[in-house]
């Protein structure tokens, strides 16, 4: 793995996005001067810079990058030199109109933002390719380079000609013949048979609902096609160059059309760009499920172990439910930690400096409209020499037992609008998993299904809606091996295809789980169903029979009142648990807990008070991250890395501060 240039000197990555196309050079001299001042290692360059690096088609302006990247490598700064792909400038929208993307609805979008450009249109691939060329012959050999950054946050979808007839290709290849193509999305339904390729089209607006497996195909499709556009630049930039790694930002959300997983075979480290949406504590949730996701990435999507790096996050404020919310003082160095905790090589912003114009004007930014000399950038400069500190420290595994499924295509099949209800969420059902575990003290990998389960005590699947044959084959094994596993309402519902494997709910896990589920009883928003044993159920509720499995706790209320809400069924030594609704936070927690204590999984640092952060890695390193406004003891020996002091058996961490201790082995 070709990761040497990253972090062969140890050091973790810092830096963020910088954009000197966007300022004169005295502002690049300034910049570099209090990069180094805030102890900055790595920059990404040339992002957005398309027109300013091909200002006419085939007339390169070169001049300035190979100034920006002397400067850098002057001052001791690497740079993720990306290729500007995500934003073609607007003389190729007007030379290719064709490769202009349009929506579902027939509108041709044009040039004025970012990411006009159909990923499957051949001019679009031309021109990218070339771009990247010539960036490559130019400085792949640059004494700076240390890591390629091929265009941003891939994510696009389009309708047009090319993308319909790319799409077909993409279902011949995937189903050989149309047989197999009407029986995968059950076109007899609503007499939508196809009897000829030519009638089969992208999922365009249509009068009422679209078939599930063709909108479910048009997502993988769109995955397939995009990773195709970075693979294509992926080898062309090694190629010139094999000892430099490439990657591409991942950009989160479900709407994504994008298998994160599938990626990190081709990515030689995977790199996430992350916002909490939430700007209290949800934040400090949000960010370990991120980071932990991006771990599961890495370790397992890859079939090899790759480096993860936060390639984006805001240094300042976040702007969420219609507003910017500032970022307290200490929650960003809070954060960023809280990535390094779990595995990122670093710790990167968007944006160095903010613009002075531009649709994202108001962003934050370590060097604001303020200047330099604000709180943000002392902070930043703080976390500098924290990262400073971690030197050495490379990026570590992190221990857990506990691992929760998660599958991109699940998450696009319970979109469809047909559903039992509305807004179903494999993310927010995995998330919610994370969450309760988080809290009761426990870590956990988020892991592909099929991701190899060594370590892991118990497996549990939230909502994973689809199931292949190799993921139940997947599961069964994992069980079968003497795992523990926990499966939530909804998981294993349906194939591949999207189609509903009949016998009885949830037909891929019956067996194992002991179970038959009759009917669905979805629950409204504002609706709480109570458990016996003390916990509250939402969001949905079954009819469930017990076929082997013993009720732990039944509905006391609601349409299901009486049956079973929660069962476990034992298999020789481990157990198979049935969730058929969504335990309420506490109800999740004590569950989880006790499923965990079954499964003979301690939490991740036992002592540790509430509100306080543990993350235990194989390298030997304890985080501790003190998510209160009081300081909290910690009983740990060893010695903390930050502030370079021996801990005797008790630790003191300073309200929403962090510690890192080298523990001593008694
Ligand atoms: C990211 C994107 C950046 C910037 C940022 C703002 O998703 O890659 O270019 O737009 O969001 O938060």
């Amino acid at each position: 793995m070709p990761t040497k240039a990253l972090w062969g000197d140890g050091r973790l990555c810092y830096g963020g996005d910088w954009n000197p196309e966007q300022w004169p050079p005295g502002v690049w001299r300034e910049d570099v001067a209090l990069m180094r001042a805030a102890g900055v290692n790595l920059v990404t360059v040339g992002v957005f810079a398309w027109s300013r690096l091909e200002p006419e088609p085939g007339r390169y302006t070169l001049d300035w990058l190979d100034r920006v990247l002397d400067l850098l490598h002057s001052a001791g700064i690497r740079a993720a030199l990306a290729t500007p792909t995500a934003s073609p400038p607007p003389w190729f929208s007007l030379r290719h109109p064709d490769a202009l993307p349009v929506t579902a609805d027939g509108v041709r979008l044009h040039h004025g933002s970012r990411d006009t450009y159909c990923a499957a249109a051949p001019a679009y691939r031309d021109a990218a390719r070339n771009i990247a060329e010539v960036l490559a012959d130019r400085y792949a050999h640059h004494p700076a380079l240390a890591l390629w950054h091929v265009h941003n946050e891939y994510g696009t979808t389009c309708h047009c000609p090319h993308a319909e007839a790319a799409f077909r290709r993409w279902l011949t290849t995937r189903y050989g013949d149309l047989d197999a193509l009407n029986d995968a999305w059950v076109t007899s339904f609503w007499s939508q048979h196809y009897s000829d390729w030519a009638q089969v089209g992208t999922p365009r607006a249509t009068q009422y609902l679209a078939n599930p497996g063709q909108l479910l195909d048009f997502r993988r499709f769109w995955s397939d096609t995009l990773l195709s556009a970075y693979t294509e630049q992926r080898d062309l930039l090694r190629a010139a160059n094999p000892a430099v790694p490439v990657t591409t930002n991942y950009v989160l959300g479900d709407w994504v059309p994008v298998d994160h997983a599938r990626w990190a075979r081709e990515v030689d480290l995977v790199a996430i760009d992350h916002y909490p949406s939430a700007a209290d504590a949800g934040a400090e949730e949000q960010t370990a499920f991120a980071a932990d996701l991006a771990r599961g990435w890495a370790r397992h999507g890859a079939g090899q172990q790759v480096p993860w790096l936060l390639t984006e996050s805001a240094p300042n404020q976040i702007h969420t439910a219609g507003r910017m919310h500032t970022k307290e003082p200490g929650r960003m160095t809070r954060h960023s930690l809280a990535h390094v905790a779990r595995g990122s090589a670093g710790v990167m912003f968007f944006q160095w400096r903010a613009p002075a114009g531009g649709a994202e004007r108001f962003h934050s930014a370590v060097v604001s409209h303020a200047g330099a000399g604000t709180r943000v950038f002392r902070e930043a400069a703080g976390l500098g020499t924290a990262l400073g500190r971690l030197a050495g420290t490379a990026p570590g595994r992190v221990q857990a037992a506990v691992a929760i499924a998660y599958d991109a295509a699940s998450g696009w099949a319970l979109r469809h609008p047909g559903m039992p209800r509305d807004a179903l969420d494999h993310p927010g059902e995995a998330a919610a998993v994370h969450r309760a575990l988080w809290h009761a003290g426990f870590t956990a990998d988020v892991v592909p299904p099929g991701a190899p389960l060594d370590g892991c005590r118990l497996l549990v699947l939230p909502a994973l809606y689809l199931a292949s044959d190799a993921t139940v084959d997947w599961v069964r094994r994992h069980v079968h091996g003497g795992g523990h596993l926990l499966v939530t309402w909804l998981s294993g519902v349906a194939d591949e295809h999207a189609r509903v494997r009949l016998g009885g709910y949830p037909g891929a896990y019956r067996d194992l789980l002991g179970v038959r589920v009759e009917e669905f009883h979805p629950l409204a928003d504002d609706e709480h169903v109570p458990l016996t044993g003390g916990g509250t159920g939402r969001i949905w509720s079954e009819t469930v029979h017990p076929a082997g499995a013993e009720t732990v706790s039944a509905y006391a209320g609601g349409v299901p009142d009486g049956r079973p809400a929660i069962t476990r069924n034992r298999i020789g030594d481990t157990y198979a648990w049935y969730v058929s609704t969504r335990p309420e936070d506490d109800t999740y927690r004590r569950l989880l807990t006790e499923a965990a204590r079954l499964a003979g999984v301690t939490p991740t640092c036992p002592g540790v008070p509430e509100g306080v952060e543990a993350v235990r890695r194989h390298d030997g390193l304890l985080y501790l991250l003190n998510h209160t406004d009081h300081p909290q003891r910690v009983p740990v020996a060893g010695f903390e890395l930050l502030s370079g002091a021996t801990v005797d058996g008790e630790l003191t961490v300073a309200p929403g501060g962090v510690a890192v201790v080298r523990e001593e082995i008694p």
